[in-house]
């Protein structure tokens, strides 16, 4: 698995940061409030599990399971609900939680939605951002790191619903998927 790496763009050390880091912020921004954590499956996982132990709040949890990738390199730009909140947002301080804003199809798809519900406020937390692939206008309130237009996995994020344990993030040898 890890030969198939070019290069390491996230340490493990880095992501223990970042969760200190934004955990902090996160702690003091959200004080007064009773936020709602949303992860987005899958690749929200090891994200939320880490940086939810880093916010000293107390808050629930939720998950909602959107792709937009279908298993290629490329966004369709189609996203999907594969499964629902089983909660109502009504009047609450969202806060999702993803590995990686890229086009931002997923996340001005899901705030819209949000808003509609009628959530209070929604904001968002990604552990990458990767301003370079936008197709749509979005700044996520809370990033861990920028980085550059590469094919990433890693920590959450797949190629093909592998490299998701890589306990790093890492970009992928071109060779490993050009075969398509
Ligand atoms: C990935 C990632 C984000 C989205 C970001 O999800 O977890 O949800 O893509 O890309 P975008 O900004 O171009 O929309 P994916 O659809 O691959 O599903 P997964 O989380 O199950 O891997």
């Amino acid at each position: 698995m890890h030969n198939d790496i070019s290069e390491i763009l996230v340490t493990e050390k880095e992501i223990a940061d970042i969760c200190i880091r934004l955990g902090s912020q996160l702690t003091k921004d959200y004080k007064d409030k009773n936020p709602i954590l949303i992860g987005l499956l899958k690749g929200c996982m090891p994200f939320m599990s880490d940086l939810s132990r880093k916010i000293d709040l107390k808050f629930d949890m939720a998950y909602m399971s959107v792709s937009s990738y279908h298993g290629g390199i490329a966004s369709s730009g189609d996203v999907k609900i594969k499964m629902d909140l089983d909660i109502s947002i009504k009047g609450r301080d969202v806060l999702i939680i993803e590995d990686i804003v890229d086009t931002a199809n997923t996340i001005v798809t899901i705030v819209e939605l949000f808003k509609h519900r009628g959530a209070n406020s929604v904001k968002m937390v990604t552990l990458l951002d990767k301003p370079e692939g936008r197709l749509r206008p979005y700044q996520p309130e809370y990033v861990g790191k920028v980085i550059p237009k590469a094919f990433v996995v890693g920590y959450g994020l797949d190629y093909d619903e592998y490299y998701r344990n890589l306990p790093y993030v890492g970009v992928l040898k071109p060779e490993v998927y050009n075969h398509e």
